[in-house]
């Protein structure tokens, strides 16, 4: 029984090892996206993806807190994370579209460069 302890510790140590080790050499599992070379702009780029998968739900009526009609309502969606959050379908988020499956990757892409770039109009 003390054998069978000692050596799970063993194993249980050699694990950490390698998982620590693992983790000085790549940071993340996933590379982060890369947006330097990216000009997205809220005008050409976000509004259509807004208009075309968010706003027959979030206009006026300002559903959820959210009016996608406007710059103003689309910047507070980013600004808390949960614009990335929903359409990622990220855990702790509703997954939007409501209902209708996922985004495209590369309107997910833009969304995302559009905010690490700074939300340009
Ligand atoms: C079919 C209608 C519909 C569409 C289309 C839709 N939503 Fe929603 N959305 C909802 C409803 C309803 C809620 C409230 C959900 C709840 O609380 O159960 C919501 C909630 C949200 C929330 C707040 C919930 C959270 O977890 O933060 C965000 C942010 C959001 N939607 C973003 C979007 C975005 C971005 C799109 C487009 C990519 C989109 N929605 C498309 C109906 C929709």
């Amino acid at each position: 029984m003390k054998k069978l302890f000692v050596s799970t510790v063993v194993i249980a140590t050699a694990l950490m090892a390698c998982k620590g080790s693992k983790e000085t050499a790549s940071t993340t599992p996933a590379a982060p996206l890369d947006c330097t070379s990216k000009v997205i702009t809220y005008t050409a780029d976000i509004k259509p993806i807004m208009e075309n998968n968010c706003t027959k739900c979030h206009n006026t009526n300002n559903k959820a807190g959210y009016n996608f009609l406007t710059l103003e309502s689309v910047k507070k969606a980013a600004e808390s994370g949960h614009l990335l959050g929903t359409i990622k379908h990220e855990k702790g988020f509703k997954g939007m579209p409501y209902f209708a499956g996922k985004l495209d990757q590369s309107s997910i892409d833009k969304v995302e460069c559009w905010i690490k770039n700074g939300m340009k109009e």
